[in-house]
């Protein structure tokens, strides 16, 4: 195995990078009901997470229903600067795993996003190290990866951190029964990947419950893994010492279909909302019904009519799933900001999770922000403006507020947007928005 720390100076995958333009602008030309079907493509923070997984198998996994947006792209940078060897086709990506002989990977392509930490649990679990350089990913307040090093630890792991790299090693890697002391999806992930392989039984306890983990859980049990739980609050993992390569298909992007079903209240508008799991979206569906808008359920489809008047404010508290996420609570503030009434929102997940409002309040809006609440006084009308996005659901909230708003909005900072919507230009002017990329 070789032990240098591979970078980005490394060879790359040619053909498999998609566009990245920092120097583009969205104008959007907002005031225009949405009507129409948006079909919902596969969901981010899944894709990210299997796709680190395929790394424990010992022949190739297929992956379908995979987004192609820019975070997908940086992890196959990542896959193959470890050695692994990747086709892409649409929306399908092979991941053949078996010439991966290096457990050690850092540079810009790590540092760009959170979930490159993912390499650190999958890597372990394969070669019983691991030496990855700590994450980025969107500036949200401090993100400590503190539980994730814990549970390494508790699975026999050596854990040093030095130089900006993370440092795994275990002389073996043994079950262990670990509780997290706050709830996280990015620990649980990284722990489910850690222990698959393990000797012996993992119980995660507080895990993370959202659908991105179980979808996890069922590729690797598609891959051998004995894992029991996923969906509530403690998951037990029976290790196995060999997992193969299996065909899987991502869930869908429930944050990507809330989004869409936000621009459709906020526009007054109507759209179907295909392709979903319905329960999913539970949380954001009772909120919209208690603004006002009719969600009706038809299938795996949802239809979300905002055009009845009488909408009002309400409160949102973001939590843990089954909870309100965090990840619709930026796109929903955008909403609210035209919705008659005073709406509060806190955001328990993150400490600073509203650098969207101030962009906001350049388009009219009316919201006080105070530690982790916002207060929002809904005005009638947002007017167009130019506007710069600073994390990935920031962007989410500006294009809702230039889709509802009068007049032209210029949102800079689209590297964002791409990093996690899939078509979202093709896919809204399909639906009647008028926008223009240049
Ligand atoms: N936390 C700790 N210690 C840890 C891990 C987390 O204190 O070791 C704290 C975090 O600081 C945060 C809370 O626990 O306050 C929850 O963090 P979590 O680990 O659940 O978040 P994450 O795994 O880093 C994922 C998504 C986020 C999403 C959150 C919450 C990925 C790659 N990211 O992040 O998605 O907001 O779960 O649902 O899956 C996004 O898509 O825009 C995004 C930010």
């Amino acid at each position: 195995m070789s032990l240098s720390v591979r970078t980005e100076g490394q060879s790359q995958p040619p053909d498999l990078r998609f566009q990245e333009n920092a120097e583009e602008r969205l104008h959007i030309f907002g005031g225009r009901r949405l009507r129409g079907e948006i079909r919902v493509s596969g969901a981010k923070n899944s894709a990210i997470a299997l796709m680190p997984a395929a790394l424990l198998g010992d022949s190739p996994s297929v992956i379908e229903n995979v987004p192609r947006i820019t975070d997908v792209s940086r992890y196959i940078t990542l896959l193959h600067l470890l050695g692994a060897e990747i086709a892409c086709c649409e929306n399908t990506v092979t991941i053949d795993p078996q010439r991966v002989t290096s457990a050690a990977l850092d540079g810009e392509p790590v540092r760009a996003m959170r979930a490159s930490y993912y390499l650190m649990g999958a890597l372990l679990g394969r070669f019983h190290e691991a030496h990855v350089g700590m994450p980025g990913g969107c500036d949200l307040g401090p993100r400590p990866i503190d539980q994730h090093l814990k549970g390494f630890e508790a699975l026999g792991a050596e854990v040093e951190v030095q130089g900006g790299l993370v440092h795994l090693q275990a002389r073996e890697l043994h079950g262990a029964r670990i509780y997290l002391d706050v709830v996280s999806v990015g620990a649980t992930i990284n722990l489910l990947l850690a222990a698959a392989r393990a000797d012996g039984q993992t119980i995660i306890e507080n895990a993370a419950r959202e659908p991105e983990v179980v979808d996890l859980a069922n590729f690797l049990c598609a891959m051998g893994a004995q894992i029991r739980g996923a969906g509530t609050d403690t998951i037990r993992i029976q290790g196995v010492p060999h997992l193969h390569g299996a065909s899987y298909s991502c869930i869908p992007d429930r944050i990507e279909a809330g989004t869409y079903m936000i621009a459709a209240a906020a526009t007054k508008g109507r759209l179907r909302i295909s392709g979903v799991i319905p329960t999913h979206l539970d949380p954001l569906i009772a909120k919209l019904r208690e603004i006002g808008v009719r969600v009706e359920e038809h299938g795996d489809a949802l239809l979300v009519d905002g055009s009845y008047p009488g909408q009002h404010a309400v409160d949102i508290k973001t939590q843990p799933y089954p909870g309100f996420p965090t990840d619709l609570q930026q796109p929903m503030t955008a909403y609210l900001a035209i919705v008659p009434g005073t709406s509060i929102i806190t955001d328990t997940i993150y400490e600073s999770r509203f650098r969207h409002v101030n962009e906001l309040k350049r388009m009219g809006a009316d919201i006080r922000v105070q530690g982790r609440t916002a207060v929002v006084e809904g005005v009638p009308q947002l007017t167009g403006a130019a506007v710069t996005v600073s994390d990935l659901r920031a962007g989410a909230a500006l294009l809702v507020a230039g889709l509802e708003a009068e007049g032209e909005t210029i949102v800079d900072g689209l590297i964002y947007l791409d990093r996690g919507y899939e078509h979202f230009e093709e896919k809204l002017a399909a639906v009647g928005a008028q926008l223009l990329r240049k």
